[in-house]
């Protein structure tokens, strides 16, 4: 069987950046609670708490003698400030690229207009984000898109995992509400790059495998846009999902097989799927 793993696949620069920050305390003996799960991925949680890293959901979770590590996705606004007048000792492995949409935010928050993320309303990042205005509005399809009244002046900004041919229709309905429109592009490079490698890797192969968690928001994402380009597109969460006999029946009438990871999964995990497709 011909394998072929696209160009851009696996851990984005914000997911590398947190770990290291958070092994580097570790390694000095710190301990160490994450406020939300550091990123979204089960095997590399999995370690985590195998060293003791536990992640909590509440500010009453907090323990003084631990340092508290702010997840990839961010918190919100009102937590970072009840943390910080506690005194509690943080990490702040917030990607810098979560970081500067949630400055856009604050910046258009003193300005008048209509401030609208495109984004998922119930993912952390997005909860995170909006608490940096008074104001905002989430849409996440066309149809909330066109429903949107009109506005004299409407920012839009993207969730960084957004998929980027969605985010150009969304703008595109949009563009006619209003009489002054200011575009935030804020989807990740590793977003955009990991989205356009499947697509072009997706129609050369008679089938994609997705690995990720299936609550990896850039996973989904990636999973949609192998679909849509090929319809054998499987989405796995690691190589265990591949040794199921009706995935097994599946990946033998295959000549070839292409494979893309999500921006959290661990580059070790991507080497097992491929070294076992290649054993097939
Ligand atoms: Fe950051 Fe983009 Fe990764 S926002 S965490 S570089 S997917």
């Amino acid at each position: 069987m011909k394998i072929l793993v696209a160009e851009e696949a696996g851990f984005c620069f914000g997911v590398k950046r947190a770990l290291k920050l958070i092994n580097g305390y570790l390694n000095k003996g710190n301990q160490i609670q994450t406020f939300g799960p550091l990123i979204h991925n089960v095997p590399v949680l999995n370690h985590l708490a195998a060293q003791g890293v536990r992640s909590i959901d509440s500010t009453k979770e907090i323990e003084k003698n631990k340092t508290l590590c702010i997840r990839t996705h961010g918190i919100p606004r009102e937590i970072e400030k009840y943390i910080k007048k506690k005194g509690v000792a943080t990490l702040d492995a917030t990607c810098p690229l979560v970081k500067k949409e949630q400055k856009i935010i604050e910046k258009l928050n003193k300005k008048k207009g209509r401030i609208v993320i495109v984004g998922d309303k119930d993912h952390p990042e997005i909860i995170a984000a909006r608490s940096y205005a008074k104001n905002v509005t989430i849409i996440n399809s066309l149809a909330e898109a066109e429903a949107l009244p009109r506005a004299f002046q409407m920012s839009i900004v993207a969730q960084t995992t957004l998929n980027s041919e969605f985010f150009k229709q969304v703008v595109a309905i949009l563009m006619d509400k209003a009489e002054k429109i200011e575009i935030y592009n804020t989807i990740c490079q590793a977003t955009k790059d990991r989205q356009q490698a499947v697509k072009k890797l997706a129609p050369q192969v008679d089938a994609i495998i997705v690995v990720g968690s299936k609550i990896s928001s850039n996973t989904k994402k990636l999973f949609h846009i192998a679909k849509e380009q090929n319809r054998h597109s499987l989405h796995i969460e690691t190589c265990a999902d591949l040794q199921k006999p009706r995935i097994l029946a599946q990946l033998s009438k295959f000549n070839s097989v292409g494979i893309t990871a999500g921006a959290s999964t661990a580059p070790e995990e991507l080497d097992r799927v491929k070294n076992f497709l290649q054993k097939l």
